[in-house]
């Protein structure tokens, strides 16, 4: 499957991660962090709904994905929602010259799995640079303890065709560690839309070292 288009050739409502409103593992980390007048980056936004609801909220948010599919939508949801919102075709594994005004949290849902290891070294450095000094980052992306999505092992393969890598807590820890200081980082179960899910939680800032 192609990574640069992963919703080509399926109906939005067949997608496994698509659900209107934010996990509560979501919502309440960044609530607790940030004030709604702050500005979110939704890295991996995918179709738009988890940034519609904080945009709902009141915050300013920003979204990219690596999905042209993706990004069209999310601008067509915030147009019918009235809301404002700033969204991104990128491919956060490759260098870029973007640019976006104080990021004060970056979150990413459901992403990193998406991203082999030897990509992420990139991926990493690309949200560092976007965040302002002092700013969060919360990733949370499967770990290698779940059995419910791709059989087992690191490198799994879908029933929609995606490749992912799931991850354990030391290999977070050892890739966030040279660039942000880590706040918390745990295994947490999510909800999930069908079936629950293992993931590696890991809350970060941006200081100077
Ligand atoms: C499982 S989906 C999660 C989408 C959204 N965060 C959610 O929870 O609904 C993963 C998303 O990451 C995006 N993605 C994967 N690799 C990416 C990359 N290198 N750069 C930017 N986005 C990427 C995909 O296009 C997809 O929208």
């Amino acid at each position: 499957m192609n990574k640069k288009d992963i919703y080509k050739g399926i109906p939005f409502d067949k997608i496994p991660w698509k659900r209107e409103t934010p996990p509560n593992i979501l919502i309440n980390t960044i609530e607790s962090l940030a004030p709604s007048s702050s500005h979110l980056l939704d890295l991996g936004c995918g179709l738009g709904h988890y940034a519609a609801y904080f945009a709902q909220k009141g915050y300013k948010v920003s979204g990219i994905d690596i999905s042209q599919t993706a990004i069209n939508h999310a601008n067509q949801l915030f147009g019918i929602k009235n809301l404002k919102g700033d969204f991104y075709e990128l491919d956060l594994c490759k260098t870029n010259d973007i640019i976006l005004p104080t990021i004060e949290l970056a979150y990413e849902f459901e992403v990193l799995h998406h991203i082999y290891p030897e990509y992420r070294e990139m991926y990493v450095q690309n949200v560092s640079k976007l965040l302002s000094e002092g700013g969060y980052y919360l990733s949370i992306c499967f770990s290698e303890k779940d059995q419910n999505f791709g059989g087992e092992g690191k490198y799994r393969k879908t029933p929609i065709g995606t490749e992912l890598y799931f991850s354990s807590v030391e290999e977070i820890q050892d890739l966030m560690s040279s660039h942000f200081k880590i706040r918390e980082i745990k295994e947490v179960e999510l909800e999930g839309k069908l079936v629950p899910h293992k993931a590696v939680f890991c809350l970060m800032q941006k200081v100077k070292f």
